[in-house]
């Protein structure tokens, strides 16, 4: 856990490297804004693919040991200001008696899909316990850091979570999963709930461990309407924020595609939200209000581009951010296979190296 007091406000400018992300997450004055990349250890790095010759991604997720140097080589490597837990968002599914597995090429596949009433209830509750060794990772990458860098855990959000398991596997309408939704309320309700008790043992463990925050990844989000967000799934990823919360770390809720939810996703409470490259950044946060912090937005495929692009891009990210506390420069979302790595690196330096022109500066805060 990190000190979360105004008395970090006291903290030598030396020491503020680690706390210059949760600063930023508090929407504290920051020497210069705090980057880090979400899927930061992937399949884009050489060290990672390495690793992955001899192992699984669940091998790699249930060693601890591995799965700590993974994370660590990834935010050295970069240089950024926060390293975020390697593991993946379906490991929750096993402790609820769900076997998956990724199959190559064709992403997660989950064996038996919750399709009834029945299937959900026989989902466990009681297992957070076997996701143990994602805590285990976090303790060694916490003790590596120590206060340098901010420390991410994560978990999916109910709704994303809930698609996987009533797809089997990432979707493109989640026919299954809003049939169940509209069909069968109370079994919707019911696998929501079971999920939010689940993810809350398994923060907690992570933020016994040492994560500052928790990042609550509700990447399909995007595919539902306002009026379905605030029917079917919005008290769910409610409660899980304020519980993640109630346990003395930030909250990050991410979705993509999400320009039509975002005051309704800020209304969860959370302390930051994701925002994808679809909307420029200063229009957004003016959704999701001031009183939030907000990370982004860069389109991943734009490291693709020439620097000069690149540059110009997260140039103009940092200018609608104005300065303002509360940002964390990100993604709009993960870094794709095939990505080059310096690109990555140069993005880092020029987010560093950036400093805002004084009349670009909001008048007032
Ligand atoms: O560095 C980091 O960001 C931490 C690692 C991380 C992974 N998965 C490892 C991983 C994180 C944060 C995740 C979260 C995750 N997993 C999400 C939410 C993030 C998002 O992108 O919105 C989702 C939707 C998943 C589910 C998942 N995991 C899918 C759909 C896939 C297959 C994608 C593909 O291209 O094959 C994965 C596999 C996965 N998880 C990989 C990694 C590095 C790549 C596959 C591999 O190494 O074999």
């Amino acid at each position: 856990m990190h000190p979360i007091s105004p008395a970090a406000e006291a903290v030598p400018e030396t020491s503020l490297d680690g706390n210059r992300f949760v600063r930023a997450c508090l929407r504290l004055p920051v020497d210069r804004t705090p980057v880090w990349f979400l899927r930061q250890a992937g399949r884009y790095m050489q060290e990672y693919r390495e690793v992955r010759k001899h192992h699984t991604l669940v091998e790699i997720c249930k060693q601890p040991e591995i799965a700590a140097e993974v994370t660590i080589t990834a935010a050295e490597k970069l240089g950024v200001d926060a390293a975020i837990i390697f593991a993946d968002l379906l490991l929750p599914l096993e402790a609820m008696g769900l076997d998956f597995e990724f199959q190559a090429g064709e992403g997660p596949v989950v064996h038996h899909p919750v399709r009834t009433a029945s299937d959900v209830h026989s989902l466990h509750i009681d297992r957070a316990g076997d996701l143990a060794y994602v805590a285990k990772a976090i303790e060694k990458v916490a003790a590596h850091f120590r206060n340098r860098l901010g420390i991410i855990g994560f978990c999916g959000a109910p709704f994303t979570l809930a698609s996987y398991m009533i797809e089997g596997g990432s979707s493109k309408n989640y026919i299954h999963t809003k049939r169940m939704m509209y069909s069968d309320p109370s079994a919707w309700r019911l696998l929501l709930d079971k999920i939010v008790m689940v993810l809350e043992e398994y923060c907690r463990l992570q933020v016994a461990a040492g994560a500052d925050v928790i990042q609550i990844f509700d990447s399909w989000v995007g595919s539902l309407c306002l009026a379905d967000y605030r029917a079917y799934v919005f008290e769910a990823s409610k409660r899980l924020v304020r519980s993640v919360q109630q346990m003395g770390v930030l909250v990050i809720y991410f979705g993509v595609d999400t320009a039509g939810l975002l005051s309704e996703m800020a209304s969860t409470g959370a302390d930051v939200i994701g925002l994808d490259w679809r909307q420029p950044l200063d229009e957004t946060w003016r959704a999701v209000g001031h009183n939030h912090a907000v990370q982004g937005n860069l389109d991943p495929i734009t490291l693709f581009a020439p620097l000069e692009v690149l540059e110009q891009r997260v140039h103009e990210i940092l200018r609608a951010a104005g300065g303002r506390p509360g940002h964390i420069f990100n993604l709009g979302h993960g870094i794709v296979p095939g990505t080059p790595v310096e690109n990555v690196q140069a993005v880092v330096r020029m987010v560093r190296e950036f400093r805002l022109e004084p009349n670009t500066e909001p008048a007032n805060g």
